[in-house]
């Protein structure tokens, strides 16, 4: 085994392809060559969404049926959830003690979800502190890396600040995990915009032909491209980005097609629908077996969060001791 990962993913519902592109696959990969840890962030999720609670079992749920449809295998990786394991929280809140305000404040993700979601100055504390609490939950793994997507790296550099002023005032106990991108760290949404469930241009990994295909229809295309015998420019349209991503073997014939007007939109974009519902083909009837047996994937997250704990309770006991906050 190459070292310890954790990575985790909010529970926000179905996922979608950028989630798959930038983390899931790769997760699928990397199990074979670590000692894995996936955890589904639900704490995280309360950042924003608490006032949907509501719909944290569902979401919770239908996250797990994608990542065991999509091939995250329990026997190979530890899959828990977040407050199943309480360690996060505590660890999260002696992380909090050493983590300047500024180091905070400066997050441009933060910034980011400020922007996306309306939330100007009305900012909760639990929002301000999520790179601490992400940092409690790489750290308490030892983890050596983290696969995630692009839009992530701040955080992971944040959770190395964290773990290197740590080991600096009291004791060397954790590593400095490394972010591990995939070829596709930020793959665009349906509008170019980055794929993002708050800015609903996504397209779902467990949608069905037919909504895959009204998606694909509603993408922008080259707009000097009018009619079939215009000719394009493939290399500023999102349908031609996603076709060289997905359609390896077409994707130099469709530009040829394009740029010299023999392919149209409609039916370039037919090609990349039905290449999309085929890639998924697989995982929809996967899909299709744990939906009618959710008892399993219950069973195998209560096991996951149990293993975890067992590790996680070891680090914060030599966190505490190194923080001389055991009075023994
Ligand atoms: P989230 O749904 O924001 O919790 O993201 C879960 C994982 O998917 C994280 O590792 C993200 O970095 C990754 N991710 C989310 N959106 C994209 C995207 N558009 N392209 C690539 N990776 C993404
Ligand atoms: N912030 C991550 C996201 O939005 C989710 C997350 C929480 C995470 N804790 C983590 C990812 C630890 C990797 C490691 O996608």
């Amino acid at each position: 085994m190459k070292g310890i990962i954790f990575s985790g993913m909010r529970p926000t519902g179905k996922l979608h392809l950028g989630n798959y592109l930038g983390a899931l696959e790769n997760w699928v990969k990397l199990q074979k060559e670590y000692k894995c840890y996936f955890g589904v962030v639900d704490l995280h999720a309360l950042t924003t969404d608490y006032d949907q609670a509501d719909e944290l079992k569902e979401n919770i749920s239908e996250m797990l049926i994608d990542w065991f449809s999509a091939g995250i295998d329990p026997e190979k990786s530890t899959v828990l959830i977040q407050s199943y394991v309480p360690e996060h929280a505590e660890l999260h809140l002696l992380f909090s003690m050493i983590t300047p305000l500024p180091w905070l404040e400066r997050n441009p993700v933060l910034k980011e979800q400020v922007r996306d979601l309306g939330l100007k100055e009305n900012i909760n504390y639990g929002l301000l502190g999520y790179p601490v609490l992400m940092a409690a939950d790489i750290l308490i793994y030892k983890s050596n890396a983290v696969p995630v997507g692009e839009d992530q790296l701040h955080h992971i550099e944040l959770t190395r600040e964290i773990a290197r002023r740590f080991n600096n005032l009291y004791q060397k106990i954790f590593p400095l995990p490394q972010a591990k991108l995939t070829k596709i760290p930020r793959l665009a949404g349906i509008d170019g915009r980055r794929m993002s469930k708050s800015l609903k241009n996504t397209i779902s990994i467990s949608d069905c032909p037919e909504t895959i295909k009204e998606k694909v229809k509603s993408m922008i295309t080259d707009p000097q491209k009018i009619r079939l015998n215009d000719p394009g420019h493939p290399d500023i349209c999102i349908v031609f980005n996603y076709q060289k991503i997905f359609n390896q073997d077409q994707y130099k014939e469709i530009s040829i097609g394009c740029k010299s007007a023999k392919l149209g939109c409609v039916e370039c974009k037919k090609i990349l629908a039905q290449t999309l519902a085929n890639k998924f083909e697989g995982f929809r009837d996967k899909r299709k077996y744990f939906e009618k047996n959710p008892k399993i994937i219950r069973e195998i997250v209560i096991e996951g969060s149990k293993k975890a704990r067992n590790i996680a309770k070891k680090t914060l006991e030599e966190v505490k001791k190194a923080m001389k906050i055991d009075y023994e």
